[in-house]
């Protein structure tokens, strides 16, 4: 074949690893569709259901005229037509956060999104003004982060995230380093709850530390949070770092993915830092982040957004108590897959694991480097796919770890799938010589 253009003259982020990372797991779960997926962060299908929809739906639609009074030819209006930039249920957003979250936030600084995907770009660009500008971002590092930056053209500088969540000792070097080469640190990107890929969370004694740090050192932390109504046991959510936010530090990210559904595309953005203008009147970042957002999706789509709205007006604006039964889902399946991990992996063992205290991740880490080739021959010889964690780090360096998920498979699934994985470590381990069999 002819070639039309090269990738060469192109924008030199589509040939980043980080941007064919989606692309090169989803294409080898297609390759080996047989293969229990202990990869997807997806989540648990059976809880789809159609007749919700139309149900959601339609709960919008009364909601428009009997709660805020629309006429029906405005209620048409708000559902076919082109919509607001910042979304049409960005009122329900400020009433869930508030429900759920103890956030306190005023409506008109919510942007409704598609997926959160959109929120964190439309930050990111609004943030990068110079080539002096980077971000810094807690290692492991969701590579959907990663590779929208890379499209902007700002850096990611890694922080160390380690056990507890993000090591803040590291975090003031990094900003430090990065002014001292004359580089603008423009925020800092981190996951408090259940984190995706590391499944740490962050003590609340620390979130309030990195407020403080971020006071100290001028930052904007953006915070991200798709998994934090999963928590694995019975105790109190901690408060989120929004929550604790009371100087406007915080741009908080929200999905919708996990708690309603992944193919609605909604998501959101609160952004209430006040941004002074050029002509002397101060207004919300918000409202910066909808101009973007007009020249990138226009609006979100309001049938999706009715789709949303509809979910969590049915359950009081609460999903906490919109998802009882994937919570408890997938604490099960988290306890299971840590159960089925010391059944397999006992002790004494070359494998070890993290014990998340909820969330879709948990990490496994082996005496041998987890790279591509290795996740191939999982899928073909063993059956069971996985995330090699390298996916999850910017700079090429081998990772002995590997990401299991529990979101999207029964425990008879984990079953199957660390069966499994725990024939591929032992012939691995034989392989290299490194130590006796497991199982
Ligand atoms: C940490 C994190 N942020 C954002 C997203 C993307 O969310 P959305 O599907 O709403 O774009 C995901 C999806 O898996 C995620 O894991």
């Amino acid at each position: 074949m002819t070639p039309d253009l090269h990738v060469a003259d192109l924008h030199p982020a589509v040939d980043d690893p980080a941007l064919n990372s989606m692309n090169f797991l989803n294409e080898v779960a297609q390759h080996y569709p047989d293969a229990v997926s202990l990869a997807a962060g997806r989540p648990y299908e059976e809880f789809f259901d159609v007749d919700a929809l139309h149900r959601h739906l339609d709960r919008f639609r009364r909601h428009l005229a009997d709660d805020l009074g629309q006429s029906p030819a405005q209620v048409h209006r708000t559902l076919f037509q082109y919509g607001r930039t910042k979304g049409i249920v960005h009122h329900l957003v400020a009433r869930n956060l508030a429900v759920d979250e103890g956030i306190t936030v005023d409506e008109e600084a919510v942007v409704v999104t598609v997926g959160c995907q959109e929120a964190m770009f439309l930050v990111l660009r609004a943030l990068r003004s110079s080539p002096r500008d980077v971000l810094l971002a807690v290692a492991p590092t969701y590579v959907g982060l990663t590779g929208a930056a890379r499209l902007l053209d700002l850096p990611v500088w890694p922080v160390a995230g380690g056990p507890t969540g993000v090591d803040l000792a590291d975090l003031r070097a990094q900003v430090r380093a990065a002014r001292a080469g004359g580089l603008r640190p423009r925020a800092c990107y981190l996951m408090p709850d259940f984190a995706n890929p590391s499944g740490a969370s962050i003590s609340v004694a620390d979130r309030r530390r990195l407020l403080d740090l971020a006071a100290e050192q001028d930052l904007l932390l953006v915070e991200d949070n798709p998994y934090g109504l999963f928590p694995a046991g019975d105790g109190d959510r901690p408060p989120t770092l929004k929550a604790l936010d009371t100087a406007r530090r915080v741009v908080y990210l929200g999905s919708f993915a996990k708690t309603v559904l992944p193919g609605a595309r909604v998501g959101y953005v609160v952004a209430d830092q006040r941004v002074a203008g050029s002509d002397g009147t101060v207004g919300l970042l918000a409202d910066q982040l909808a101009k973007i957002k007009s020249m990138v999706t226009v609006n979100t789509s309001a049938l999706a957004q009715a789709v949303v709205g509809g979910a969590l007006l049915e359950h009081g604006c609460s999903l906490v108590a919109a998802t009882v039964r994937e919570r408890a889902a997938y604490a099960r399946n988290l306890r299971h897959l840590v159960a089925g991990l010391a059944r397999r992996f006992g002790d004494p063992s070359p494998v070890r694991w993290n014990v998340p205290a909820g969330g879709f991740f948990v990490v496994v880490t082996v005496p041998f480097a987890v790279d591509d080739a290795l996740l191939h021959r999982s899928a073909r010889e063993y059956g069971v796919l996985w995330t090699p964690m390298a996916h999850f780090y910017d700079d090429g360096a081998p990772v002995d770890a590997l990401r299991l998920s529990i979101s999207a498979v029964t425990p008879e699934e984990i079953d199957v799938g660390l069966d499994r994985l725990a024939a591929l470590v032992t012939d691995e381990l034989a392989r290299r010589g490194a130590g006796a069999p497991v199982g």
